[in-house]
């Protein structure tokens, strides 16, 4: 059932919470991750259309005092979708329920989700592409209409019940936009966003903003050197961060860029950040299957890892910095793949994309 009812959230911790606060040393690294959030848009960097274009929609909806239209965003993980949905109820003043496609299994899970809304609230749902379409075809009139048209009985005596909702917007993140059927995406009117890898000033902007917040003294090329291994990626440049302050602790020495690569080198990062599964994917194409172009399925095989795995976390890294290509016959690797990996270019590279 869904983590939003409101039974649920009446509960009171069965112990209080301590007094005294914990130092930021004894917090857990989710609870870091929560305090790094940025809550405001003055604190959001990066993603610049995408907020122009969502503080129009939210100011226009709030001059009319209406919730905006339903939002979807879309784009590799770790790239702030949820950030967003969390700053955009906080700009409404509304309160944001969360929940998630696979979480939803049953028409009554949405149902109970749906009724317990109260009016303005955000209701954010996580890998939208994991419902099932009979839960699709029940959100269509609630989001179109703000009807939800149930079943009740069966055979003979069925019939529909139309309960009316209290207005709400809806935010659904995912990272697989391609495999949402083209009704449920034209229902999210307020607009469709694609989430940008960040800059790597963007990136150095965040870890000097997190470093603050942290409470971590960190040397100008140490900030540029977890930059430069963080995919591009405001999630990995937390991790990286918090991996090489632990580092920089232990051994005693202050975080510099060197201290940064040996903490990263550690943990098998390389200089362009890729990780090991990075590095085996480009291994496979170029060596096992002769530079490509080869299909995701037969690499998954190859490397004994799931399909969705590279294609939506390790692929589109790998294709924004120009190590992949992909053609109609599967993915290829680049000369600068083959430069990267220490591999020789062979003598009918070109032709062998054809
Ligand atoms: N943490 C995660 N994403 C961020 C962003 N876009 N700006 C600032 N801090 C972040």
């Amino acid at each position: 059932m869904s983590s939003i009812s409101p039974r649920r959230r009446k509960l009171e911790p069965l112990t209080p919470p301590p007094q005294d606060t914990p130092s930021f040393e004894k917090r857990n690294d989710a609870f870091l991750d929560q305090t790094l959030r940025p809550t405001s848009w003055d604190d959001y960097i990066g993603q610049e259309t995408i907020k122009k274009n969502l503080h129009i929609l939210i100011s226009a909806a709030k001059e009319r005092e209406n919730p905006p239209e339903h939002i979807l965003f879309y784009g590799p993980p770790g790239l702030g979708k949820t950030t967003l949905a969390h700053i955009i109820a906080h700009e409404l003043g509304g309160t944001l329920r969360s929940t998630s496609g696979p979480a939803i299994e049953r028409v009554g899970d949405l149902a109970a989700i749906l009724t317990n809304l109260a009016p303005g609230d955000i209701l954010f749902i996580d890998e939208i592409h994991r419902l099932s379409r009979t839960i699709e075809e029940v959100l269509y009139p609630a989001m179109e209409s703000g009807v939800l048209n149930i079943l009740i009985g069966k055979g003979p005596s069925a019939r529909t019940l139309d309960l009316p909702l209290p207005p709400f917007t809806m935010i659904a993140a995912t990272t697989r936009v391609a495999d949402l059927s083209a009704p449920l995406r034209s229902r999210f009117s307020g607009g469709v966003y694609r989430l940008e890898f960040y800059s790597e000033e963007n990136i150095a902007q965040i870890i000097r903003r997190s470093a603050e917040i942290l409470g971590v003294d960190i040397e100008k090329s140490g900030v540029a050197e977890i930059a430069k291994r963080s995919r591009k990626t405001p999630r990995t440049a937390n991790y990286l961060l918090k991996r090489a302050r632990d580092y920089a602790q232990v051994k005693r020495v202050p975080l510099s860029d060197h201290v940064v690569s040996e903490a990263l080198g550690m943990l098998e990062i390389d200089e362009l950040g890729l990780t090991p599964l990075d590095r085996n994917l480009l291994l496979a194409i170029i060596d096992r299957f002769h530079g490509g172009p080869v299909g995701v399925s037969a690499l998954a095989a190859a490397l004994a890892e799931e399909q969705n795995t590279l294609s939506e976390v390790h692929e589109p890294f790998l294709l924004q910095l120009g190590l992949v290509e992909r053609t109609q016959r599967g993915r290829v690797a680049t000369r600068k793949a083959y430069a990267h990996m220490g591999r020789e270019i062979p003598p009918n590279f070109e032709e062998s994309f054809l």
